[in-house]
C-alpha cells in the first residue's frame, strides 16, 4: 500500500525585533527567543522546511530589524515566506530582507499557500485593501486544483479577547464572501494575538499562533501580558487534503 505523502510546513509569527539583537521588549529578547525557536525546529530535524513569518518581524518599524532578521535567516539557510504586520514598513522589508523576496503565493505539491496584506498605516485594526482581495480573488481562481491554506497578520474571526477583537479585520465579511465561492480552502493562519487559538469561521478553520516571543492573556478584556513561553506553530498537509497542525512552546532563557 503507498504511503500518504505529506509536507511540513511551519509559522512563527510576531517576533518583535527591536533596532539591536540586544534590545528587550516586555523583558525578552526577541531575538533570542527566536533563535530558540529555530533551536527546537533544527532538533526535531524540521530545519529544511519552509517556514511563513506571519507579521509584526519588526516591532517598531524598523529597518535595522529587518537586517537582524536577515542575517539570521541566512546564516541558519532557512526557506522562508514573510507577509507584514501592522508594526512592519513593507518597503523597508523589500529592501532589507535582501535575500528573502516577498513571494505572494506557492504552490507545493497538492498544495498552495496564498499570503495576505492585512496592515493599514497608523492603525493595529487588519483591513484588506480592494486590490489585495482582487490579488486573492485570482489566486484562488488559479490555484483551484489546490488545497489552499491563506496566511495573513490579522485575524478574521472573533478569539474572545475584547480589545484584541477591535483588531480583527474589519472587512471580514468582504474576505469571507470570497473564500464562499471555494470549496477548496483548508483553514487561515494568522498572528497579531500573540496566543493560540483555533475555530470555525464561516465554515473556515481558522488558526492563531503564539508569538515567537511574549504573549498575551487569553479572554482578556484589556492589554494583559500572560506567563506562556514562546511557541510557533507546525501544520502537515497530506496529498489528500488532510491538514494536522499544533503549536510547540519553546522553554527558552527569555533575556539576555
Ligand atoms: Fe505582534
Amino acid at each position: 500500500m503507498s504511503e500518504v505523502q505529506k509536507i511540513r510546513l511551519l509559522q512563527i509569527t510576531d517576533l518583535h525585533f527591536g533596532k539591536t539583537p540586544q534590545c528587550l521588549v516586555n523583558h525578552v529578547n526577541p531575538v533570542m527567543t527566536f533563535n530558540a525557536i529555530l533551536d527546537d525546529i533544527d532538533r526535531l530535524r524540521w530545519h529544511k522546511d519552509i517556514i511563513i513569518l506571519s507579521g509584526d518581524l519588526s516591532g517598531i518599524e524598523s529597518y535595522k530589524s529587518y537586517k537582524i532578521l536577515n542575517k539570521i535567516l541566512k546564516c541558519r539557510d532557512k526557506k522562508i515566506i514573510w507577509l507584514p504586520g501592522n508594526h512592519d514598513n513593507v518597503t523597508d522589508m523589500i529592501k532589507y530582507l535582501k535575500d528573502f523576496p516577498r513571494i505572494i503565493s506557492m504552490a507545493l505539491q497538492n498544495w498552495s499557500v496564498i499570503t495576505l496584506d492585512t496592515s493599514q498605516p497608523n492603525s493595529p485594526v487588519g483591513y484588506i485593501h480592494a486590490d489585495e482581495l482582487q490579488m486573492l480573488e485570482r489566486q484562488l481562481v488559479k490555484m483551484k486544483d489546490k488545497f489552499i491554506i491563506i496566511a495573513m497578520h490579522h485575524c478574521p474571526a472573533l478569539v474572545g479577547s475584547r480589545w484584541l477583537d477591535k483588531h480583527r479585520v474589519k472587512n471580514h465579511s468582504d474576505f469571507f464572501k470570497i473564500l464562499s465561492n471555494h470549496k477548496n480552502i483548508k483553514g487561515i493562519f494568522t498572528g497579531h494575538v500573540h496566543q493560540k487559538f483555533e475555530g470555525i469561521c464561516k465554515d473556515i478553520a481558522v488558526y492563531t499562533t503564539p508569538s515567537s516571543c511574549f504573549q498575551f492573556e487569553p479572554n482578556s478584556q484589556k492589554y494583559e501580558i500572560s506567563e506562556t513561553l514562546p511557541g510557533y506553530r507546525w501544520l502537515h498537509l497530506f496529498d489528500d487534503g488532510t491538514l494536522e497542525t499544533g503549536v510547540n512552546y519553546v522553554s527558552a532563557k527569555l533575556t539576555g
